[in-house]
């Protein structure tokens, strides 16, 4: 498979080594899947150890993964971050804590986990600067919301975000300490952060989610979800066992411990750093895989063109166009994007200083809901979350005055979330 391309790092890999000399022995398959042509993707058989309960390649690839993390206990995922999510917030829960700081712009599976295990989420708002959000920073635990962070048994952050935005990991993780809190991350961009401590969610969290797939090369659904402590482990173990599939996909579960063994690609983190840090239409917010490209009014256009030249960016939310990076990233399509954005930039030029998208939360006077055509919901009050997916933050939270300005961006946008038939719940009047 083309994904395992680096034989150094193969050759470091348990599952992948295990799967390669089965290739090798007679199999006839009569188990599933049921495509039955083995290869790398097989089910959990006597030779492939046990997910659930794993004892041979998959204890030893977690074992090895945790220990390149920093934690006490890794657990693999193919089912996306998404699971990791869920699992944090159910290990959480089983460690005592029920009501959970979570900032307004984390990933919709934060809001779908909070609901499922009835954790009523401290929703904190963010500051926006140029149109994007930051995660809190200690002024807004100590000054800002210093009432909603006391109340809170355990805090949850996105870092890096999808706009590659760090969080001050040091000084909430100390917090955290000094108040009995648990802190949680949502590493679902920051799997390559490992190579840089500083600034990684393991070196702080008590849980957290590695999303490997998005910034590591693995497959599309691979991530892990990791504790600190042995206790912690304990009640990440059974909060994974509620959440994580019985037919794990050995191509996944290969590819992610092949990804975190990758080795670092330092020349292409200073070139991309460097680039972006003397760039001013570049939004750096301090990971180097992530590119935001300032295009303001313009960007809905500026990613047509660049797909219609055949180069897909990985969203777009009205203002920014992200372009995705990571270490198996070549230097030479560094180069080819480097060029290409030198005359992207000069296309579309930056129209209109994005204006902050201010959420104005309101308590609706009637409970009931309905469903209203987006274009005649300005001035209602949104009642479920809605945005756009990327980045699948709400763009709209419950309770928020629907503003012209974000119906424009739902209805431009390609891929929404949230929505039935172009139709957003509100508020009945
Ligand atoms: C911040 C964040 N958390 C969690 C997820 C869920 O990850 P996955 O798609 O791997 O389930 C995403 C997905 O984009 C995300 O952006």
């Amino acid at each position: 498979m083309r994904i395992f391309h680096d034989k150094r790092t193969r050759k470091r890999c348990k599952i992948y080594a295990m799967l390669r000399a089965q290739e090798k022995r007679a199999h006839r398959s009569f188990h599933t899947p049921g495509h039955k042509k083995n290869g790398f993707d097989i089910t959990e058989l006597s030779y492939s150890d046990n997910l659930s309960c794993p004892r041979g390649c998959l204890a030893e690839a977690e074992s090895d993964v945790a220990e390149i993390l920093g934690a006490n206990k890794s657990f693999l995922l193919t089912d996306g971050s998404t699971a990791g999510v869920y699992s944090v917030l159910k290990a959480a829960k089983l460690q005592g804590a029920s009501s959970i700081a979570v900032c307004e712009a984390s990933h919709k599976s934060v809001f779908n986990a909070c609901a499922i295990l009835g954790i009523a989420p401290l929703v904190y708002p963010q500051q926006t600067r140029n149109g994007i959000p930051f995660p809190p920073t200690m002024y807004a635990l100590n000054e800002e919301f210093p009432d909603l962070f006391a109340q809170a048994d355990a805090i949850f952050l996105t870092s890096p975000d999808y706009y590659g935005n760090v969080a001050d990991l040091n000084g909430i993780s100390a917090y955290c300490r000094e108040n009995n809190k648990l802190l949680l991350v949502d590493g679902a961009h920051g799997g390559h952060l490992h190579f840089d401590r500083a600034l990684y969610a393991g070196e702080y969290a008590d849980l957290w989610v590695d999303g490997v797939h998005k910034s590591l090369p693995a497959l599309t659904q691979g991530a892990m979800v990791s504790a600190r402590t042995e206790t912690l482990a304990d009640s990440l173990r059974q909060a994974v066992d509620f959440f994580r599939t019985t037919s794990p996909s050995y191509p996944i579960m290969a590819s992610v411990e092949y990804a975190v063994k990758y080795p670092r690609n330092i020349r292409l983190e200073n070139s991309v750093t460097e680039y972006a840090r003397t760039n001013d239409r570049i939004y750096f917010g301090g990971d180097w895989t992530k590119l935001c490209v300032v295009f303001g009014e313009t960007a809905f256009a500026a990613q047509a063109y660049c797909e219609k030249k055949g180069v897909y960016p990985e969203f777009c939310d009205g203002n920014v166009v992200m372009f995705y990076l990571s270490p198996a990233t070549r230097q030479k399509d560094f180069r080819f994007l480097q060029r290409f954005l030198g005359k992207l930039l000069e296309l579309f030029p930056l129209q209109q200083k994005p204006s902050e998208l201010k959420r104005a939360i309101v308590t609706p006077k009637n409970k009931e809901t309905e469903f209203c055509e987006l274009h005649n919901s300005a001035g209602k009050v949104c009642a479920a979350n809605c945005g756009l997916f990327p980045p699948c933050t709400p763009l709209l939270c419950v309770g928020e005055r629907i503003t012209e300005e974000k119906l424009r961006l739902l209805e431009t946008a390609d891929n929404v979330y949230g929505l039935r038939d172009g139709k957003i719940l509100i508020f009945k009047d």
